[in-house]
């Protein structure tokens, strides 16, 4: 049986929160965009915790835009790192256990072999560094779930700019160096749920399993659409033209540990997940 919860879900229109906002699916459960609550404005965040005094306070919202960061370090801190704090000084008013959504990017790639949760952080990133500063600003009672390479139905995502560009027989280039576990916001959003059941604490890292390169990760996508691979073609970091303006980890795999040592299972292998997303995409 669930136990019934006031959640209150950040940044409610981007993906990974309409995921949760189904998940989480009852009359308790606020969903606020930036419109409605912007994080970064300490006295709004105390005004809608007093209001509506959550149980539960799941920050997705961020600005997520990695490269953007680099060149707009205020904002970025102002809602990567201020408004997590924010967040927690509200719910410290109200009684409320705070889920931060943290990212790969906290370290800095180099490991050869998956980040475990206890592993040291390096980012290389101002949307890194950020974003950090907002696991950093998290009390002991409060859970910090690190997640990466994000996708789904909602919002916009790679998924779905490689579905558009396979529809439109666009050539595509991608890297073949930078590896991850790529993850959907459905997935993840149910196991942030049985986190939050399980009155968790501390850092856990969800993600979906099968580690891969950007370019096998696409290429996976147009194997399973039917398309011909031969629109697609690796490339190398150090070949992107442009370079982009923020570093990327080149290991960005993340071990569930935590996950597993908690009794939970990890979001399924991606390739299981990502035919069911596939049919509703690309109707
Ligand atoms: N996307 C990924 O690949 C990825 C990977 C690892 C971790 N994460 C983390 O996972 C979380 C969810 O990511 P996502 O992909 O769902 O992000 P998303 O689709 O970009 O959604 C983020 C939302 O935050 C909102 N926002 C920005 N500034 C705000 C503010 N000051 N106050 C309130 N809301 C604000 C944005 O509003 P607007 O729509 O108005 O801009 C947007 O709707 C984020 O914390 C992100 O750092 C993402």
């Amino acid at each position: 049986m669930t136990t019934r919860y006031k959640v209150l879900i950040t940044g409610g229109d981007g993906q990974l929160s309409a995921d949760l906002a189904q998940v989480f699916n009852n009359s308790d459960t606020v969903v606020l965009n930036r419109e409605a609550l912007d994080i970064s404005r300490a006295r709004e965040v105390q005004t809608a915790l007093l209001h509506y005094k959550p149980d539960v306070v799941i920050n997705t919202a961020a600005l997520t835009d990695v490269d953007g960061c680099q060149h707009n370090v205020e904002e970025a801190r102002s809602v990567n790192s201020h408004g997590p704090q924010n967040l927690v000084e509200a719910a410290e008013l109200v009684g409320s256990r705070v889920v931060q959504i943290s990212t790969d990017y906290v370290f800095d790639g180099t490991l050869d072999r998956p980040y475990i949760e206890s592993d040291q952080t390096n980012p290389q990133s101002i949307y890194g560094q950020t974003k950090l500063d907002g696991e950093r600003a998290m009390r002991d009672e409060d859970l910090i779930v690190r997640t990466s390479w994000l996708c789904g139905i909602h919002g916009s995502n790679i998924l779905k700019t490689i579905i558009h560009l396979a529809q439109t027989d666009t050539p595509m280039t991608f890297v073949n160096d930078q590896i991850g576990h790529p993850s959907f916001t459905n997935d993840v959003a149910n196991t942030i749920q049985q986190l939050v059941e399980l009155q968790a604490h501390g850092i856990f890292h969800v993600t979906n399993q099968g580690a891969v390169s950007w370019h096998e990760f696409a290429w996976t996508i147009l194997n399973l659409m039917g398309h011909s691979p031969s629109q697609l073609s690796a490339i190398t970091t150090e070949q992107l033209d442009p370079p982009r303006a923020a570093p990327r980890p080149a290991n960005s795999v993340l071990n569930n540990e935590a996950l597993r040592k908690a009794g939970l299972p990890s979001p399924p292998d991606f390739r299981d997940t990502l035919p069911k997303l596939l049919e509703v995409l690309c109707e």
